[in-house]
């Protein structure tokens, strides 16, 4: 059977922007750098996310499009059968439990959309009452799995689609109306009375706040942030054609995400700050300080629909790309059709989310590692296996696969001048600066 592929190069571009850019910018980047110390957070993150992870982003494309499989056989071939294949299968298996709590949250856009659509974000209402609506919300039993339900079979019956027709085609439509409905947040942002104080936070930069833990933080949330580490971006990279640019795909994909992320923060800073509002709520800050914000705005109800649209869209995006990785390796290995694959897939990470979704309210009691089981996957997730994968994935490039191969894949057999003239110093990235540093910023982060 043919494989299915990406139609265009702009396809294939949006499809990886769209796996990058999704919860980890709207949602996840603005709260950090509201608790980790504003500018001088961000400087990290950007260094940390060229320096290392665009290196290691290149490196799983070069796996994925070498290999034209699915990540488990990717490992298993490039490595001749070794015990490799055990990288490939972690591979396959990290992105459904991201998938699991990641569609939590996504469930949580689809009940905020819903409110913004019935303008529940009032003018009169205190900004504690916000925090009753989320958290009565969060701690219920039925609509978060309502939510949480709806948003796995919106991203189940997409992948369900295909590659072409199912995820291309989503990612075209999706990720250039992303994009002006984010823009036009942030202009409007800027607009509002003392948005100043918001901007200042984002830019200028306090370097007393940058610890080994908020090392750990951004080089963390830039894992989860570009898809590293967990499968998705080698997965898509085998459907990408023979003859693009990897450099070019892979920086333009690095430079949007980091692009949304800006300006997910210029989007949301300068509102917050204009309220008198504290940017250090945490994962409640997209959630309870902006509805309150919304409130407050001119326009605020049609602000909040286009904000939480843009917020599902950019999640759904980021949610086909983990299930895509799984259901590869099920159509390859185990022979599925795609159909079962999805529902399979579907049931195991509804499961899995779910008690996720229980875990603020009738699950509470149970505790981790001294936190929520929510807190444990997302701990897990992003602070250890994407962390661990993407190590992982850089010892194999650097270590085990033979250098000229590595050269050919991202030279396009040395007809690329640009990648030929820098393949050297890509190379000490991969090899050397990649690992010593994951290594070094992970067991400083933990002390
Ligand atoms: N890269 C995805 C995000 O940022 C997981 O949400």
């Amino acid at each position: 059977m043919r494989r299915d592929s990406f139609g265009s190069r702009f396809g294939a571009l949006v499809a990886m922007a769209g796996s990058a850019v999704g919860l980890g910018n709207l949602w996840r980047f603005p709260y950090l750098v509201g608790e980790n110390g504003g500018a001088a957070f961000i400087i990290i993150y950007i260094l940390l996310s060229f320096l290392i992870c665009l290196p290691i982003f290149i490196s799983e494309f070069v796996i994925g499009r070498r290999s034209q499989k699915n990540a488990f056989a990717a490992f298993r071939d490039l490595s001749g059968g070794s015990a490799w294949r055990f990288v490939g299968l972690f591979t396959v298996i990290v992105p459904l439990i991201v998938l699991s709590y990641y569609s939590v949250i996504g469930g949580w856009s689809v009940e905020y959309l819903f409110k913004s659509l019935s303008f529940s974000f009032t003018e009169n209402a205190s900004q504690g009452a916000f925090h009753t609506m989320f958290s009565d919300f969060v701690s219920s039993t039925w609509a978060p799995l309502a939510g949480h339900t709806l948003f796995l079979l919106a991203t189940a019956m997409i992948v369900i689609v295909g590659i072409k027709d199912g995820i291309e085609k989503f990612s075209k439509v999706m990720m250039p109306m992303l994009f002006f409905m984010v823009i036009a947040i942030a202009i409007y942002a800027l607009t509002l009375p003392g948005a100043k104080a918001g901007v200042d936070y984002l830019f200028n930069p306090d370097f007393s706040k940058i610890t080994g833990k908020a090392c750990a933080t951004a080089l963390g949330q830039a894992f989860f942030s570009l898809s590293l580490g967990f499968g998705t971006i080698m997965t898509y990279a085998s459907y990408v054609n023979k003859k693009e640019n990897i450099l070019t795909q892979s920086t333009a994909t690095a430079v949007s995400d980091l692009m949304f992320a800006l300006i997910a923060g210029v989007a949301i800073m300068p509102a917050v700050f204009a309220f008198g509002l504290n940017p250090q709520s945490g994962p409640g800050l997209v959630f309870e300080t902006l509805p309150f914000v919304f409130g407050q705005m001119p326009a605020g109800g049609l602000i909040a629909i286009i904000f939480f649209v843009a917020l599902l869209v950019a999640a759904l995006t980021s949610s086909i790309s983990m299930m895509e990785v799984a259901v590869a390796y099920l159509v390859e290995e185990k022979k599925f059709s795609r159909l079962w694959a999805c529902i399979t897939l579907f049931a195991g990470c509804w499961i899995v989310g779910a008690l996720c979704s229980l875990s603020f309210g009738p699950l509470s009691h149970i505790k981790i590692d001294g936190g929520s089981i929510f807190d444990f996957f997302d701990n897990l997730s992003s602070n250890i296996l994407m962390t661990l994968g993407s190590l992982l994935t850089v010892l194999f490039v650097g270590w085990k696969l033979k250098k000229t191969d590595i050269y050919d894949e991202f030279t396009n057999g040395g007809t690329l001048p640009l990648n030929v003239r820098i393949f050297g110093v890509l190379w000490v990235l991969i090899r050397y600066v990649a690992p010593v540093a994951i290594i070094f910023i992970f067991v400083y982060g933990l002390i």
